[in-house]
């Protein structure tokens, strides 16, 4: 079954009693028992409900395994992974460029519980070799990463993470099992925000963790109804609708993103475009290998101060200035004050993350509204600085 396919029919069947070809949102908190213990398969909603089953049978079906626990946001299933995968005393390495919320849970909770956690640049082998250990227990990357949509190359990765006994988790948030199949290069831990492309209306907030096998899902499941961070039946259901049109949906998010990529490159106040399909981006070739597409997002450097950016991000007509991506309807953030703010200004300038970093995500509006948007944006800069000079 071709993948569109399974968006729309993996794990999804009519639903039996009645035949409604939509199944109903199983909103309820328990299960009668035709005896003590003796149930249906189901016995109270934290721990099983069947929308959320359903959901959890699509995901795994999309990234080709066999398992796969939802969770109330990305960063409860990615609590989910470290809790039952990190001990005091296990280190954990992960890639320059992460999620800001992945960088403050491993170093605000886990790292005071005795976790080290090495950030080094991954995809240099020779450096990725050093920071490998006897006592690193994960490999942890997103690929294309928050913010840069820089390229990691997962299946060499994988490689040296497994001959130092680790297990290798990848983030798919940015480019989803549409474009990329992490298990096939190595992954043995997918998780997702959900919140983002799978559920694709900036409606939800959600997350999911996948595994290749059982050992390893395990205490990740056991996590899920012991600590209880699971998603509202009603959340589920409205993932397994948006899911139904994933791929029209990346396609059209790609096509603007290239769209876009192409008409900041040529702007003279554009200093850098971070787009993997570019063939100037550093990890296009790796890109070309580990994808079959490049992705919705697109992030720049402007050429400018940050009042420029200030001024840029907050006046566009059709990129709302907010907090997430991957929605139908466009938006722009300026993750140094936004999204990557929990990391401190030294390390952001270490980790080469400028302050005059722009991040869009491209919706599925029509690319011509798109770029005119971004361009008119671009186009007023100077006019905006002299108004400044002019009132200072
Ligand atoms: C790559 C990535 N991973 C994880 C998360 C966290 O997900 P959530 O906001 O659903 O908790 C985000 C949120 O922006 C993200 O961009």
């Amino acid at each position: 079954m071709e993948f569109s396919t399974r968006t729309i029919h993996a794990g999804q069947p009519s639903e039996p009693e009645t035949g409604a070809l939509i199944p109903p949102i199983f909103q309820t908190s328990t299960f009668e028992q035709d005896a003590p213990g003796c149930h249906r398969g189901f016995d109270y909603s934290r721990t099983n409900n069947p929308t959320r089953a359903r959901l959890e049978a699509v995901l795994a079906d999309l990234e080709g395994v066999a398992y796969c626990a939802a969770f109330a946001s990305g960063l409860a299933a990615e609590n989910a992974v470290l809790q039952a995968w990190l001990r005091p005393g296990d280190e954990i390495v992960i890639g320059l460029d992460v999620y800001g919320g992945t960088y403050r849970i491993l170093n605000r909770v886990f790292q005071p519980q005795g976790c080290t956690v090495r950030q080094v640049d991954i995809s240099n082998p020779a450096v990725l070799e050093s920071a490998l250990g006897p006592h690193t227990r994960l490999v942890w990357l997103e690929s294309p990463t928050n913010p840069r949509l820089l390229i990691y190359d997962i299946a060499a990765i994988s490689a040296s993470a497994h001959a130092h006994g680790a297990l290798v988790v990848v983030d798919n948030t940015f480019a989803t099992p549409c474009f990329q199949q992490p298990f096939q290069l190595g992954a043995d831990i997918v998780v997702h925000s959900v919140t983002k492309y799978l559920a694709g209306h900036s409606d939800l907030i959600q997350g999911a963790v996948l595994a290749r096998d059982f050992a390893t899902f395990e205490p990740i499941k056991f996590l899920q109804n012991a600590t209880g961070a699971v998603p509202a039946p009603f959340d589920c259901w409205l993932t397994l609708r948006g899911l139904k049109t994933l791929e029209l949906r990346m396609e059209r998010h790609a096509e603007n993103a290239w769209a876009i990529a192409e008409a900041l490159a040529s702007h003279p106040l554009v200093k850098r475009v971070y787009f993997p399909g570019l063939p100037s981006h550093p990890g296009h070739d790796v890109a070309r290998r580990q994808m079959t597409g490049f992705g919705g997002m697109v992030s720049f450097e402007l050429d400018g101060t940050v009042d420029d950016v200030a001024g840029f991000v907050s006046s566009r007509r059709f990129f709302a200035l907010g907090e997430s991506l991957g929605g139908v309807k466009s938006l722009v953030c300026h993750p140094a004050r936004m999204t990557h703010a929990s990391i401190p200004p030294e390390e952001r300038a270490k980790l080469g993350l400028s302050d005059t970093l722009v991040r869009l995500s491209p919706g599925c509006e029509h690319r011509k509204d798109l770029v005119a948007d971004l361009v008119e944006g671009l186009n007023a800069v100077p006019r905006a600085r002299e108004a400044q000079a002019a009132t200072a």
